[in-house]
This record gives structure tokens, C-alpha cells and sequence, in this order.
């Protein structure tokens, strides 16, 4: 599952579509986590799609991941900002790929 701490485990390292990368990252088979009040760590994520579906407020969007091991399409948090913290896009994912902190 995604690690809970990733903001003292892991290293700022840039912006993707608007939203936080940390990694280390070495794409394209190591992508890291993207987000970080709803964040996704794209090397667990096997795009199924239950948290774009579920999340009444679509926080999230798709972007293609190309030669990634696990998917070639990821959830990006993209629209982080309007989460009202539900927390059905942490249920749903099968792969526990997806954090959200409710500060
Ligand atoms: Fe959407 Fe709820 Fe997940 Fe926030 S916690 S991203 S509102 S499903
Ligand atoms: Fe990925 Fe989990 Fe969503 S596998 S697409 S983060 S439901």
C-alpha cells in the first residue's frame, strides 16, 4: 500500500499536471506518488478506475503512463483542491494505491 508518511519518507521532486510529484522517480517504469492531500502512488496503481468513478466531486482524471509495469493509465488528483474528504476513493481502491489526509 501507499505509505501513509510519504511527505518525511519521500523527496519533493517536481509538478505534473498541477499536482506534487515525490519520488525518487525514474520513469517510465518508476513514476512515484503524485498528490498530496489526495495522493496516488502511481507505481501501486493498476488503473482500475473505482476512484474516478466514486468520488462524487472528480478530483480525479486520467492520464496515460506509457511502459509502466503496472498500467499504462494512471489517477491523476488533479482537481485535489475540492476534495471534501469522503474517503470512498481510499475504500474502493483495490490496490490501496491512494491517501487522503483530511487535515
Ligand atoms: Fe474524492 Fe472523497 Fe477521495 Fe476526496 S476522499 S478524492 S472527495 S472520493
Ligand atoms: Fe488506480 Fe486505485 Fe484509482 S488502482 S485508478 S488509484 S482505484
Amino acid at each position: 500500500p501507499i505509505d501513509p508518511q510519504f511527505e518525511e519518507n519521500k523527496e519533493h521532486v517536481g509538478e505534473e499536471n498541477g499536482v506534487d510529484v515525490w519520488g525518487p522517480t525514474d520513469p517510465p517504469e518508476e513514476l512515484g506518488i503524485h498528490g498530496t492531500h489526495v495522493a496516488v502512488d502511481y507505481d501501486i496503481c493498476v488503473g482500475d478506475g473505482a476512484c474516478l468513478e466514486d468520488c462524487p466531486v472528480d478530483v480525479f482524471t486520467w492520464v496515460d503512463t506509457p511502459d509502466h509495469p503496472e498500467s499504462e493509465i494512471k489517477a491523476e488528483p488533479t482537481h485535489e483542491a475540492q476534495c471534501i474528504d469522503c474517503m470512498l476513493c481510499v475504500d474502493v481502491c483495490p490496490v490501496d494505491a491512494i491517501d487522503v489526509d483530511p487535515g
